[in-house]
């Protein structure tokens, strides 16, 4: 009896410890729970925190990110944030409201700058650039007097005929950096129409001659494309001279004899690819530039090297320099007539810009 007591007894103990063993692993799990449930619970509050956080960065940081998000971001920049980048950057004060930006920080050399449209900067001790672009250049409207801490600078990649009064000698000097078609510039554009030597390899738009040969039985040897009929270097004029030896096909405005497809004919179609598909089809194509100038060289030159054309070229009087062989293109006679004297007249100071 004993004996069975004292196995019931330890049964019943055994029985109990493994109750309270039970209950004890139930409050372990519970409380296992509970720890995961506040462990997730304070990731989710973190991330959401850092989420928070992040769009403020975004929001301080894009401000230097300068291409990606412009204005709506310029809009929501307060007073006291421009008023701090104005005080610890170099500002960068655009006279030409090109950019049309109020304020951001932008890259200037190695260094971080503050550009800004906005002229009361002028007097501000931090301003050591004035930028000027030169299409809105107004020689009546310059920040004078002009400060021996100023350094100005020009901005112009168009045809000098954009605007004259800067292409004279006492214009062109007055600033200390220029960026201009000229190789003389201090930031050259001359190359800006091509995209690359890529370009210029791609056959694309390559007819072979066997193909142009069979072709001008309807099409003339020489295409003409211009819709800018009165510029400076008086083109129509040697153009319509020349359609009296020998056929052209003029597509564009000016002397106009040859109509586009109806689906070529929208305002763009100089980019449309069908319109280069056509030009392709010619052996020769008149580039002729608005303005005779050292040096100004346009997408006029590079295009029907791109289709596979041989351009007839008038404009820069040493554009030799820039074609990849002297085989590449049939120099305009004029073009060698023009000499480095003559071309003042359509370039007045090459040499200094
Ligand atoms: C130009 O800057 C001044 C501070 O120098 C500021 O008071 C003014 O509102 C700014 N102008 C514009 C159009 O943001
Ligand atoms: C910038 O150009 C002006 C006018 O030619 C000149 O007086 C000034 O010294 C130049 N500034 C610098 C830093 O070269
Ligand atoms: C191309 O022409 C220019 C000017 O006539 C000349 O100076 C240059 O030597 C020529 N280049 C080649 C490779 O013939």
């Amino acid at each position: 009896m004993i004996q069975m007591e004292i196995l019931n007894m330890a049964g019943n103990r055994l029985k109990r410890k493994y109750m309270v063993n039970r209950i004890w692993e139930k409050r372990f799990w519970i409380s296992c729970f509970f720890i995961i449930f506040l462990f997730i619970l304070v990731i989710f509050q973190v991330m959401v925190e850092l989420g928070r956080f992040e769009k403020k960065e975004t929001k301080s940081s894009t401000v230097i990110n300068i291409q990606k998000q412009k204005k709506p971001l310029l809009k929501e920049q307060s007073n006291s944030r421009l008023r701090h980048f104005k005080d610890n950057y170099p500002i960068m004060l655009w006279w030409s409201p090109l950019t049309g930006e109020n304020g951001r920080l932008g890259q200037c050399g190695t260094d971080t700058c503050f550009f800004t449209i906005n002229r009361t900067y002028l007097q501000d001790p931090m301003t050591k650039a004035i930028l000027f672009y030169g299409t809105d250049f107004n020689i009546d409207s310059l920040p004078l007097p002009r400060k021996s801490s100023h350094e100005w600078a020009l901005f112009h990649e168009e045809s000098p005929k954009n605007n004259y009064k800067l292409f004279h000698e006492p214009a062109i000097t007055l600033f200390n950096h220029t960026a201009t078609f000229s190789r003389h510039s201090h930031m050259p554009l001359t190359s800006q129409y091509l995209e690359g030597l890529q370009a210029l390899k791609s056959t694309d738009y390559l007819v072979s001659v066997e193909k142009k040969n069979v072709l001008r039985k309807r099409l003339s040897p020489l295409a003409y494309v211009q819709s800018d009929c009165d510029p400076p270097s008086d083109r129509d004029t040697y153009v319509q001279e020349l359609m009296k030896y020998i056929a052209v096909d003029s597509y564009g405005e000016c002397l106009h004899n040859k109509d586009l497809p109806q689906q070529v004919n929208n305002p763009s179609f100089m980019d449309d690819s069908q319109f280069h598909h056509i030009l392709g089809q010619y052996k020769f194509i008149l580039a002729f530039e608005n303005a005779v100038c050292e040096d100004y060289i346009t997408e006029k030159l590079w295009r029907p090297l791109k289709l596979g054309a041989v351009p007839v070229y008038f404009g820069a009087p040493n554009v030799e320099d820039w074609l990849p062989s002297n085989k590449s293109a049939i120099i305009g006679p004029s073009t060698k007539l023009w000499n480095a004297d003559s071309a003042h007249l359509n370039c007045p100071a090459p040499e200094v810009f």
